[in-house]
């Protein structure tokens, strides 16, 4: 299947590729759902919500901190690096990701679609006015936004909010216009981010998915790769080089 995924690939011009937490999954970032999901240990509405920050904001903050010091100490894995390198054989290479570790940029990967924000963003919660990131919060003593008096939150998306406009009408334009789509390491029923390769899908594109469990969407790929992204990801760049040699 690899080879006939090269082949696919190398007439391709314009990719987008969607990322979920999977491709984390081996740097040791925890996924959110499946055996040792997140959602399976802690409560998402009482952690990821508007209405739980305003209820209990340092409980919030307890748990975006271990968050944020668990992802200082991993690193991008093979898979990461693979993206950063695919992107050289595309005229235009769009990595749409729904994680907020910000491992693909520190990977080398270049023009990157934060869906959900970033965990070492800060802002404020009332008037949305960025706040200096990568600073320690204390839970007990949240910062206020010097503009409004607000109280300071995680920069990401949390259930039940709009994402940044500009960003996901770029990521559904790019996804109209793509001619391949990598769907990788995600459950792909978060929305509005799974209608993105429905739309690369509807427009043509050949949609190849990389990920060990099948989802909703793996009926309608062209290709479904049951293999960790890690591994995978590598090995499909070196399949491309042995294409073209
Ligand atoms: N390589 C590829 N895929 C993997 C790997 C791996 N090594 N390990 C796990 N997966 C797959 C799982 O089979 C699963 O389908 O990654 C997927 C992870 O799914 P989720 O945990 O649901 O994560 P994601 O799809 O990113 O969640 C979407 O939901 O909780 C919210 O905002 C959060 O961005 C997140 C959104």
């Amino acid at each position: 299947m690899i080879e006939q995924i090269a082949k696919a690939i190398i007439g391709c011009n314009r990719c987008v590729v969607l990322t979920g937490a999977g491709i984390s999954a081996e740097s040791g970032v925890p996924t959110f759902r499946g055996k040792e999901g997140l959602w399976g240990k802690f409560k998402a509405e009482e952690l990821a919500t508007m209405d739980a920050f305003v209820a209990n904001p340092d409980i919030v903050w307890e748990w975006y901190s271990w968050r944020r010091n668990l992802m200082s100490e991993v690193e991008p894995n093979p898979g990461h690096y693979a993206l950063a390198e695919l992107a050289k054989w595309f005229d235009s290479f769009v990595l749409v990701t729904q994680n907020v570790d910000g491992l693909h940029r520190t990977a080398g990967s270049k023009d990157i679609l934060e869906l959900h924000g970033n965990i070492n963003r800060n802002k404020c919660v009332k008037c949305n006015q960025p706040f200096p990131e990568h600073i320690e919060i204390d839970p007990n003593d949240i910062p206020a936004c010097p503009a409004c008096g607000g109280k300071i939150r995680p920069d990401v998306v949390w259930f039940g909010e709009m994402l940044d406009a500009g960003v996901i009408n770029r990521a559904f334009d790019e996804s109209a216009r793509a001619d391949l789509f990598l769907l990788v390491g995600t459950s792909a029923i978060v929305y509005p981010a799974a209608q993105l390769p429905v739309e690369a899908k509807h427009a043509g594109a050949t949609l190849v998915e990389i990920n060990p469990e099948e989802t909703p969407l793996t009926f309608m790929a062209d290709f479904h790769v049951g293999e960790p992204s890690g591994q995978f990801l590598p090995r499909l760049l070196q399949a491309l080089e042995a294409a073209v040699h």
